[in-house]
């Protein structure tokens, strides 16, 4: 399985550094994930290649017009053959996204985002011409290419192959409804800071149990939320 994202910004060179190293950066080189990046301007005409314009009624700021955005998606669709694009406007008023959402987006395998900037994008962009909307958290960030590299680094990881390990997916947090366990490495000793007994004793049923119990408190006392929706008590906890 390998993934496709097409990425449409008026700052395409944003992705570059991002996206040539790390995790992400090594499924690209293995064609498990590819990634498009189309700079919105080349979609407008004219000599400025104008791509906003002043707000309808008045108002700050500048939005995002609909005609390049609109002839981007049309020729993107039109460029390649794997599924159907799923397109995607990153956007404070979407969906926020959270690790089960992307578990049920990845099944879509093509997607497109399109990133807003200024006040944001033309509304008919979001009624008329995309599948969904994604925000990455209740905040307003200056534009949609750092959520689309979170989205794109969030999905890549849920991509059979792209993690060397396949446990270090599912021990991760979330995976299982709950946060992960801590991790230690060496030394066993730092000024007077020590590793827990248990993770050197090499009993691994017993690391096992410590991880899990560790996990359930952490959970229970940072995310009373996800504790309570795994419909998880202090009896958990005791018992393991
Ligand atoms: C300054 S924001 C516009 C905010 C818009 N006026 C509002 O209040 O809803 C510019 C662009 O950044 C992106 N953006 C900002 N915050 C975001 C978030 N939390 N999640 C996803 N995209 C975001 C969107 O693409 C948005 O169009």
């Amino acid at each position: 399985m390998s993934i496709h994202f097409d990425v449409l910004t008026i700052f395409p060179n944003s992705f570059d550094k991002v996206f040539q190293q790390g995790v992400v950066g090594r499924a690209i080189e293995k064609g498990l994930i590819k990634l498009n990046v189309w700079n919105l301007r080349d979609f407008s005409e004219g000599t400025y290649k104008k791509v906003d314009d002043e707000p309808f009624g008045g108002g700050a700021g500048m939005v995002l017009k609909i005609e390049p955005i609109f002839k981007a998606i049309e020729k993107i669709s039109s460029t390649n053959s794997k599924g159907k694009l799923w397109k995607v406007l990153m956007t404070p008023q979407g969906r926020t996204l959270n690790q089960k959402i992307a578990r049920n987006l990845i099944k879509k395998e093509r997607f497109l985002l399109i990133c807003g900037r200024y006040e944001g994008v033309d509304e008919r962009v979001r009624e008329f011409c995309v599948d969904d909307e994604i925000s990455v958290g209740d905040y307003v960030l200056s534009g949609g290419e750092i959520p689309s590299m979170i989205f794109i680094d969030v999905l890549s990881r849920l991509v059979s192959g792209v993690l060397s390990n396949k446990n270090s997916l599912e021990d991760e947090s979330f995976s299982d409804g709950l946060l992960d366990y801590p991790h230690y490495t060496r030394p066993a000793e730092y000024n007077g800071m020590k590793v827990p007994d248990v993770l050197l004793s090499g009993n691994h049923d017993e690391i096992q149990m410590w991880r899990k119990n560790e996990s359930l408190v952490r959970t229970k006392i940072r995310r009373k939320d996800l504790f309570d929706e795994n419909k998880l008590s202090d009896k958990d906890i005791e018992t393991k």
